[in-house]
């Protein structure tokens, strides 16, 4: 990047208040700095040039900043001044460690600032990193982006978040430039352990989509064409949730549409399949395991949904 291009920023403590580098004033909007502009990085300084917000960008490979240059975006010369530069600070960065190294040098400047860190971390380094951010006087969110790079800022994704109550409400215009935005509440590690929950169930699914591929494919029927029938049926088991929901909150299993034992028997039958066809049945074994524990039990005329039950640490939610 030309010295001509790389524009350093002026500290901006207060929404709607900031000058611009050359001083003129700026707009209502607050400025908002991005740390680490890779794959989620770049598109998220994108959505909040694209919203109208003033955006001050530095990252460690510096020419990957020059085309939101070109969009209107500052680059900070050092990491220290984009954290100087704007009251609310996003870092996309790789994982923990990326983000404590780079932030290292600008621990200084992080005071008065709120830090949003979207980095995928364990929730123990969430609550790591809050705590080091608190240390040197900023406010934390922990975010974790359930969003490709092209569906940020898009219906299609969203994100969550824990942490501060209060950089949450007072940034909520901001965090919904980038993507719908749920909050968990204050314990930084919240928003880590409910992204793992919603990928489990994405796991799962998927999984199952790709063992029901390797079966389909032992009688020639190929992946591509079982694709949109098992997305149609995924469909019909999303709109299933709620119901599951349901009961499982409520412990209420006795009209569940759909027994242990019904499933049980599909579930065995895909086992068995499996076996025949020389498919691994790692997928669903589990899964038959649990029904079978289910109705050894008792409770095979409860709705499948009771599997919670087995699933839970007992006497941890309702009783
Ligand atoms: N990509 C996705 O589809 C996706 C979706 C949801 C969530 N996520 C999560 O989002 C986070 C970012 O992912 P990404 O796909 O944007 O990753 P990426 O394209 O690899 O970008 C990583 C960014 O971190 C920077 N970085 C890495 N190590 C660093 C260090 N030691 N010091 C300073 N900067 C460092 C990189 O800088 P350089 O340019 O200098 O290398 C780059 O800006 C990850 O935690 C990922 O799990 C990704």
């Amino acid at each position: 990047m030309s010295e001509s291009t790389r524009r350093t920023t002026t500290v901006d403590g207060v929404p709607g208040s900031h000058l611009r580098v050359d001083g003129a004033p700026g707009p209502t909007k607050p400025r908002v700095t991005v740390i680490g502009l890779g794959r989620m990085g770049t598109p998220i300084a994108v959505a909040f040039l694209n919203a109208g917000y003033s955006v001050t960008v530095w990252n460690r490979t510096a020419e990957r900043a020059e085309p939101l240059v070109a969009r209107g975006a500052v680059v900070a010369a050092t990491v220290a001044d984009a954290v100087a530069a704007s009251r609310l600070v996003i870092a996309p960065l790789l994982d923990h460690e990326a983000v404590r190294q780079a932030l290292a040098p600008a621990v200084t400047a992080l005071r008065g600032r709120t830090l949003v860190n979207l980095a995928n971390t364990t929730p123990d380094q969430a609550r790591e990193l809050a705590a080091w951010a608190v240390g040197h006087g900023a406010d934390h969110l922990d975010g974790a982006m359930m969003a490709l790079p092209q569906t940020v800022a898009t219906p299609s994704g969203f994100f969550l978040y824990s942490g501060s109550p209060d950089a949450f409400a007072a940034f909520r215009p901001e965090l919904e430039v980038m993507a719908p935005a749920h909050y968990f509440g204050a314990d930084p590690g919240a928003a880590e352990i409910h992204d793992l929950a919603v990928l489990g169930t994405g796991y799962a699914a998927l999984a199952g989509f790709l063992h029901a591929a390797a079966l389909l494919d032992s009688v020639g029927t190929g992946p591509d064409v079982f694709a949109p029938l098992a997305a149609r049926w995924l469909h019909g088991m999303a709109d299933f949730l709620p119901e599951l929901a349901r009961e499982a909150g409520s412990g209420a299993y006795a009209e569940g549409v759909s027994t242990v034992d019904l499933n049980r028997a599909a579930v065995s039958n895909l086992v068995d399949l499996s076996s025949t066809q020389g498919i691994a049945a790692d997928v669903h074994a589990p899964l038959k395991a649990l029904l079978d524990r289910r109705a050894a039990d008792g409770h095979g005329q409860d709705s499948f949904s009771s599997l919670f039950e087995l699933l839970r640490v007992r006497g941890s939610a309702a009783g």
